[in-house]
């Protein structure tokens, strides 16, 4: 093994001498700065500005900034799924961060699967890093009312197919609600994982949030620059800050900001490259009893926008502030809870007091039964009160295809007290896990005036989407989990206080069906070849089998 690229360490030259502190370069740092601005990922495209403040940073610091494009993902842009190429990004910006001569990186991202594959990453090179979420957009309004991204897209195109908005009009209110540069400003996945990114330590303090277009965006942008040199400095590496402490952080502020299903994978993914043993019963117990304070859209009213003019995640935190470890450090050397001092809330209407939450219970809650051996998940804080507890009969679709040709058929043997089940769109089945658990409600009962019915599914959803909505079911549909054995006209019952989910069927009953084949067809060559082959479960994570844990920065062999 070489070390050619990382610096030399120089040992004090005498014993009273001032120790230096960490590590000493024969040269000026080289920052990366990760960059996966695209025009491709709408949502990225204005990192290259971002990208600019952050290399005037470096070299204030007397670092040498590196821009280093990387695996970009935009969520509307890439087919079948974002999520299929999440644990391609990441092993590909891995590897490139390893066998380039960099000392530290800069991580910039903001469509919902940059910052997950930039932070799985970082902690398997375990270069010191730190992230710059790109920010929402601003709020857009179409006839006087503010538009959430994604959420009023659900709510709008339900309009549409009940008859009750015109095509032409939910167009136009498409390009009111995307009214500037940024991710969606919903508290959707983007949202979520800056939130998620800042709660880890992973960012300067207070930039979860700040607005895409906002002047104080290239600020802190220039500020982490300066930063990333201190780390080289200070070797403050990803996995002095990842720890268990960071993790139960980012649960529990996943809980009070209402935060997006994908969470669950993407930090259950983060964690197993660093060995830090999170499981899916975690995200249960440690945000159980954390109380909903964000009022935004899905799980509430107002957007992206709003909270940060409320005073932003430091001020979410600091009222939680009792529930988060008081141990674990940021990358500014000192831990998330002494940055929070000052953090104040200017309007209560958006960020609630602790003593008068939206929601006295918002976690994430992770379901068990004979549907889901390896567990599921809901966000109460997204779905209908009154179906938590549901028995209803099965209507089971094998593919979103078979949704799609029978779902508005008015033959279909449906009403509002059926549970709709799509099988056959987990990590390995469609392939990639695709965003589409919040599957539509059948036309006919739209028309009568139902918005919400109980769905299972193992897909995910996207962090936009609300209802009572059941998600990554595991084991999945096409390795034969047990939502394969189901059929149509089966009785299931939904028990979100008891963390329940099955169908009554005996183990005897369940054992003499014959699994529906819901695979895809096995593709010959290329990613997805080696993704369907290597993918684990939901409650792994959904990372490759393979990329899971660390290698360090070490490069294997000279190139001469
Ligand atoms: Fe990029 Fe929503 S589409 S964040
Ligand atoms: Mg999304």
């Amino acid at each position: 093994m070489v070390r050619r690229h990382r610096p030399q360490r120089v040992h004090p030259p005498r014993l009273d001498a001032p120790r230096p502190p960490g590590l000493r370069l024969h040269r000026p740092p080289h920052i990366a700065i990760a960059n996966t601005a695209s025009d491709l990922t709408p949502c990225n495209a204005h990192l290259d500005e971002v990208a600019r403040s952050v290399a005037n940073g470096v070299h204030e610091a007397g670092g040498v900034p590196l821009n280093l494009p990387v695996v970009s993902l935009g969520e509307t842009q890439v087919r079948p799924t974002a999520m299929l190429w999440r644990n391609l990004a990441a092993m590909a910006i891995e590897e490139m961060l390893r066998a380039n001569p960099i000392d530290g990186v800069v991580l910039l991202g903001g469509c919902d699967k940059t910052i997950p594959a930039l932070l799985m990453a970082a902690a398997s090179v375990d270069l010191p890093a730190v992230v710059v979420p790109g920010g929402p957009m601003l709020t857009g309004h179409f006839r006087g009312t503010p538009l959430g991204c994604g959420t009023d897209v659900w709510r709008l195109s339900e309009e549409v197919r009940a008859g009750t908005l015109s095509q032409e009009a939910f167009l136009r209110s498409e390009s009111a609600m995307i009214r500037s540069k940024g991710h969606c400003n919903t508290m959707g996945t983007a949202s979520t994982m800056a939130c998620m990114a800042e709660a880890l330590g992973t960012t300067v303090p207070g930039i979860a949030g700040t607005p895409a277009p906002d002047s104080r965006l290239l600020a802190l942008a220039q500020e982490t620059g300066r930063l990333a040199v201190e780390l080289v400095a200070e070797d403050r590496r990803p996995s002095t800050i990842l720890t268990s402490g960071s993790f139960r952080n980012a649960i529990v502020t996943l809980a009070a900001i209402g935060g997006s299903t994908n969470a669950v994978v993407h930090l259950l993914a983060i964690a197993g490259r660093l060995g830090i043993d999170l499981t899916l019963d975690d995200f249960d117990r440690t945000g159980s009893g954390v109380p909903l304070l964000v009022d935004l859209q899905p799980a509430g009213r107002h957007l992206m926008d709003d909270m940060y003019r409320a005073g932003g995640l430091l001020a979410v935190l600091n009222e939680v502030r009792d529930l988060l470890d008081p141990e674990a450090l940021t990358v500014t050397g000192r831990p998330l809870v002494e940055q929070l001092t000052d953090a104040e809330i200017w309007d209560e209407s958006v960020i609630r007091r602790r003593a008068d939450p939206l929601l006295p219970d918002a976690g994430i809650a992770v379901l068990r039964g004979n549907l889901a051996p390896d567990g599921a998940v809901i966000k109460p804080a997204a779905a209908s009160p009154e179906l938590l507890r549901h028995r209803g009969r099965a209507v089971v679709f094998d593919s979103v295809e078979d949704l799609h040709a029978r779902l508005d058929s008015p033959d279909l043997d449906v009403d509002e007290t059926s549970v709709l089940i799509l099988r056959g769109c987990g990590p390995k089945g469609y392939p990639g896990m695709p965003e589409v658990g919040n599957l539509p409600l059948p036309a006919k009962l739209l028309a009568k005036g139902i918005r919400d019915m109980v769905r299972v599914s193992d897909a995910r959803m996207s962090g936009t989407a609300y209802g009572t909505v059941v998600l990554h079911a595991a084991p999945e549909a096409a390795i034969g989990g047990p939502l394969s054995l189901v059929r149509t006209g089966d009785i299931v019952v939904l028990d979100v206080p008891a963390r329940r989910l099955d169908v009554e069927l005996s183990t005897v009953e369940l054992g003499q069906r014959q699994p529906a084949d819901v695979r895809a067809a096995a593709p010959a060559r290329g990613w997805e070849r080696l993704y369907i082959d290597h993918v684990l479960q939901a409650d792994k994570g959904a990372d490759l089998d393979f990329l899971v844990g660390s290698s360090g920065d070490r490069v294997s062999r000279e190139s001469h």
